[in-house]
């Protein structure tokens, strides 16, 4: 039996752990961290957690070499821009992940620009900056709003819309002096704004050869109709309605080949999940920026439509033979709604009782529908029960023959999940359906 290390804590890691027990020739699956959920998960069983964080590369490496691991998949965009699978590598623990190289592609937006650049890859206008002075002096004589990003990794948060010009000198000064986003805004991307609809595409590439996953829409305002501040992301549904057969051609075209072949050509093949975050403008379709990993909670629809086995693809991603590989997809849709803690992306309490207590009525679902643990702890007093631990606490996954059969099958299993103060967006999938009921009357 084969030991497998999956690297990560969220809702994508359950998920991830969860499509990788369904190969029969693996055996014990270790977390790291993992979570509580996905420990007590009878569909990841039999499943270890292990108390090394993602980002202690030497921790992994020693654990990795101590087990005898016989595979790992890293998810998270801090230990791949750190190089974990690289290190692994070293070791000579297969991993699934981009190099550090290939993995700049996330970790400096300046990287990426500068590639698509070169490769003449579709993407907003930009400015890179090092001094503040000339990026101050850049906003004053640009038109509004513009998008200030930092260069670097910062969780998630280092991208700000401006609309005014002092809104604008506030984000670059947080950025470049205040040190708001760390060492990683110190260097700063200024874009301008794209106007369309936006679409997640993730795909698997072993370098060479690619597979399509099916594209996905995220939902990353914290409120309904898209208000309020950004988050990780409150819900995803996949397929994408805007992505038809045609435009999807002109994506790979325009977009995906260019990609992965200006990666080859800077010496860093792309090996691993590549996630392309699009904005569908009046002018076709424009990179916004690309991740080095699978999104969350794009993983969880995703991944809830694969057919094929997750780990003979992740292998072949590996061994360079994806061309061979079985990758298939269920023609139905998927939804994902998040349950998110009251609060979140601000402050927001911890350690409250999720219900319902008993784990197994949580987790018993009916076909088709998942949870996917996330922000989860395991409650005090040998209770059976889960208490919230973070932002994003848990994701209900549904998969159906529509998309508004999965829109209602995800949010009928999430009526029944409550904790104090627990957010749910009511409007997961709306926009997707209304837009794929104008296609069908223009089309
Ligand atoms: P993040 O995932 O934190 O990078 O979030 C970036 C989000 O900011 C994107 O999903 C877009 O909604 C928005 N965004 C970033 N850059 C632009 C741009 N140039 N034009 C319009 N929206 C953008
Ligand atoms: N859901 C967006 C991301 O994972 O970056």
């Amino acid at each position: 039996m084969l030991s497998l290390m999956v690297v990560g804590s969220g809702g994508r890691e359950h998920a991830v752990t969860r499509k990788l027990r369904e190969n029969p020739r693996v055996g014990t699956i270790f977390v790291l961290p993992g979570n509580a959920g996905i420990e007590r998960d009878e569909a990841c069983a039999p499943v270890e957690r292990v108390g090394i964080s993602a980002t202690d590369l030497d921790g992994i490496v020693e654990f990795a070499m101590s087990r005898s691991i016989d595979f790992a998949v890293v998810t998270p965009d801090d230990p791949l821009c750190l190089g974990l699978a690289d290190r692994l590598e070293a070791i000579g623990v297969p991993a699934f992940g981009p190099t550090k190289a290939a993995a700049r592609i996330e970790g400096s937006k300046s990287f990426a620009k500068a590639l698509m650049s070169r490769a003449g890859i579709p993407t907003a206008a930009y400015r890179v900056f090092d001094e503040v002075g000339d990026a101050l002096e850049f906003v004053r004589r640009s038109s509004m709003p513009v998008w200030i990003k930092a260069d670097g990794l910062a969780l998630g948060k280092g991208v700000v819309g401006a609309s005014s010009v002092r809104d604008a000198e506030d984000a670059v000064r947080a950025a470049m002096l205040g040190g708001r986003f760390g060492e990683a805004g110190r260097r700063v991307v200024i874009e301008e704004d794209l106007r369309g609809i936006e679409a997640s595409l993730l795909l698997f590439s072993d370098g060479n050869h690619y597979r399509l996953m099916p594209a996905a829409m995220d939902h990353k305002r914290a409120f309904d109709s898209d208000e309020g501040p950004n988050t990780g992301g409150m819900g995803t549904i996949a397929p994408h309605p805007m992505i038809s057969p045609g435009l999807l051609s002109r994506i790979e075209r325009e977009i995906v080949e260019p990609t992965l072949a200006a990666m080859r050509d800077e010496g860093c093949p792309f090996k691993g999940c590549l996630f392309i975050g699009l904005m569908l403008t009046a002018d076709g379709p424009k990179v916004i920026e690309y991740n080095c990993r699978f999104g969350d909670p794009e993983a969880q629809v995703v991944l809830a439509l694969l057919e094929s086995d997750l780990l003979d693809i992740m292998a072949a991603v590996r061994n360079g033979s994806l061309d061979d590989a079985d990758v298939r997809f269920n023609t139905g849709a998927a939804c994902c709604v998040v349950a998110a803690s009251g609060g979140y992306p601000g402050e927001y309490r911890k350690g409250l009782p999720i219900f319902p207590r008993d784990f197994s009525v949580l987790t018993k679902q009916p076909e088709g529908v998942k949870i996917d643990c996330a922000g989860v702890a395991s409650g005090s007093g040998g209770s059976d029960g889960l208490i919230t631990a973070g932002g994003r606490v848990l994701g209900v996954t549904a998969v159906a023959g529509t998309l508004s059969e999965a829109v209602g099958r995800a949010y009928a299993a999430m009526g029944r999940v409550s904790f104090e103060g627990m957010r749910v967006r009511a409007d997961i999938g709306a926009r997707a359906l209304s837009l794929s009921k104008s296609e069908a009357a223009n089309g």
